[in-house]
């Protein structure tokens, strides 16, 4: 046996006891004739003594031990002197005297420091991936990962849903991603796209009468990575049939709620949560994923704006604009530079401009004083409710650029002046989504969520009038500014199926060879059925209080999408190559670019 304790669970209560541990050396010191050893495995720390008096042999062998080695030490557990007791540790009770030792494995340097909490260069963390999960903070983040994932097993299991696996290599659906694609070695010249989503798979099971499926499925895409964003991400996926919006809604909200009761109930939650439209989400924070941690919401003031002379107000409202403005608390006094450095975060989002007025402790200071009298920046004020020390901020452009610039700003100044409680998880449903996107590049319409997305019944004649004002039987669920997760109620018949596809401009050729599939299943008494699906990845970062998902994932790809330990992606073997019917073409000349 290599050990019959772990390194975290002994205690006073163990004095006297003959214990095997086997671990890692976390931390050694040596006094010169006592040596203490912090020894490490999964379960916690427990400090071990080698005495070179009465166990002169694993003396020798606490002597030659360096940080990393891999140890396995038999010895006595002792209660710890008076006042040496660790009450940061859970085994801080005790130590091991060692009367026995054997290094099983020795340890090189680690590249960065394993025993310490410390910022350590990314690339340097992601090459020696193991030795970085082999830290606290990962160790950690990766258990509550794999509790959230059983918890929501368990919860789902006893309300009747059967995980159900679906495959990995199989035909695109579409999520608004592109594809990652797998050459077939059997078929010359096709592909496998790998999922970007079970999306078909699941409503398929539905069709099959399956009415309750989860899956902790895995998502490929080939997009522009963040900070949120893998190539390769886990949601819970989940469908139901005879279902309606309320009836996802509710279920989601209470596995949530009960999830966050059980394990980390020390978090603030509002319940129920509270419900936003599209419309309301745009503009009250400019976004639709808002923090609502925080207030600093955007205010309307086009009424008052009506009757400026102000050029760039007026302009803004002849062309069926807005005027928008947004109150930073304690930052009146910034410098130009700050307040330009506010003005670029705008303009970055569209907006030609932004109008400030900060009300310093002698009086008001506009930008645009000169195009506007003291009245009518009086009239704004109160609007924005502005008490002295506060920044106030005004756009003017169409809603989408205004919602845009101020929604960036809202959150970049709640960020900078920590308005949001790290200790709260503000979540909240976003409702009644537009049905489609403009596509200008394209100039055609894009589906909003997916094209598998019902429409609102009540909407369905304007799919042909003005499909820009249609709404969706969609919703996400958001906590603190992320998106978390999104549904729908979905189409089941085959007639509307085809008609959306139409409106999306994929032609009836095109429907039949990619979702003739879908549109025949539908024919086949498919029944009413919605679902949605959570980010995994996202939900676990927020709970860690990890700003980036790669904190809460065992092996992540960087920001190029490179795999730095295995070294993925690689070239491959010529062979390989023409086993799949693959040449690698030359890279496009300069000029051709
Ligand atoms: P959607 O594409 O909105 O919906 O994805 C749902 C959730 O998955 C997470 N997510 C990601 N997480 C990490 N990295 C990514 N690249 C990434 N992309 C998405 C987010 C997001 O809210 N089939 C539909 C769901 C449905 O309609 O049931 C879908 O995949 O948390």
């Amino acid at each position: 046996m290599y050990k019959t304790k772990t390194c975290g669970e002994l205690t006073a209560l163990d004095a006297g006891k003959t214990v095997t541990l086997a671990g890692w050396v976390h931390r050694r010191r040596d006094h010169g004739g006592l040596i203490f050893i912090d020894l490490r495995d999964r379960f916690g720390l427990t400090q071990i003594v080698f005495n070179p008096q009465t166990a002169p042999d694993a003396h020798r062998v606490g002597s030659e031990a360096r940080n990393e080695y891999v140890l396995q030490v038999t010895g006595q557990v002792e209660k710890r002197p008076a006042g040496q007791e660790n009450p940061n540790l859970a085994t801080g009770e005790i130590e091991v005297y060692v009367t026995e030792a054997r290094i099983l494995n020795a340890a090189k340097t680690p590249p960065f420091v394993i025993n310490k909490n410390e910022d350590v260069d990314e690339t340097l963390r992601l090459t020696y991936r193991y030795l970085d999960l082999r830290r606290e903070r990962l160790q950690q983040n990766l258990a509550l990962r794999h509790r959230v994932i059983k918890f929501m097993r368990d919860w789902l299991d006893a309300r009747g849903f059967i995980e159900i696996e679906t495959p990995m290599i199989t035909a695109s659906t579409p999520e608004g991603a592109r594809d990652y694609l797998v050459p077939s070695r059997m078929q010359p010249g096709k592909f496998y796209a790998l999922p970007q989503s079970p999306q078909q798979f699941k409503q398929l099971l539905m069709v099959a009468g399956y009415e309750r499926y989860f899956q902790i499925a895995r998502c490929m895409r080939d997009e522009d990575l963040r900070a949120d964003r893998q190539p390769e991400f886990t949601q819970l996926d989940l469908e139901m049939a005879f279902v309606e919006q309320e009836d996802v809604l509710n279920l989601v909200e209470a596995l949530f709620t009960d999830l966050i009761h059980a394990l980390a109930p020390e978090r603030k939650m509002e319940t129920p949560w509270p419900r936003l439209t599209f419309d309301e989400a745009m503009a009250h924070y400019g976004s639709d994923k808002p923090d609502l941690r925080f207030g600093m919401r955007l205010t309307d003031v086009s009424d008052l704006a009506a009757q400026s002379q102000f050029a760039v107000f007026k302009n803004a409202l002849a062309a069926g604009g807005q005027v928008k403005g947004i109150r930073i608390p304690s930052c009146a006094e910034y410098s130009r530079r700050e307040l330009d450095a506010l003005i670029d975060l705008v303009k970055s989002k569209g907006a030609k401009g932004a109008v400030t007025i900060a009300l310093k402790a002698d009086g008001a200071h506009s930008s645009a004083s000169k195009h506007m009298p003291a009245s009518e920046q009086q009239a704004y004020i109160e609007r924005l409710d502005g008490q002295t020390g506060d920044l106030l901020l005004f756009v003017a452009d169409s809603a989408r650029v205004v919602a845009e610039a101020l929604g960036a700003l809202r959150k970049e100044m709640g960020a900078r002046l920590k308005l949001a409680d790290v200790n709260a998880l503000a979540f909240a449903w976003v409702i009644d989504f537009p049905m489609f996107e403009w596509n200008a590049d394209e100039k055609r319409w894009d589906a909003a969520h997916h094209p598998f997305t019902s429409p609102k019944p009540s909407d369905m004649p304007l799919l042909d009038s003005d499909p820009g004002a249609v709404r969706a039987n969609s919703y996400d669920m958001v906590c603190n500014g992320y998106e978390l997760a999104s549904g729908s109620i979905r189409i089941h018949s085959r007639e509307l199926q085809a008609k959306i596809f139409s409106l999306l401009k994929i032609d009836a050729a095109r429907q039949q060879a990619r979702f003739g599939h879908m549109l025949e299943a539908f024919e086949f008494g498919a029944p009413p059925h919605g679902g949605m699906a959570p980010g995994i990845d996202r939900f676990v970062a927020i709970l860690c209080g990890e700003d980036n998902i790669r904190d809460v994932i065992a092996f992540p790809k960087n920001q190029q999408a490179q795999d730095l330990m295995m070294h993925a992606p690689s070239e491959v073997d010529a062979d390989q190559l023409r086993l799949l019917h693959l040449q690698i073409a030359p890279p496009p000349a300069q000029s051709k670019i």
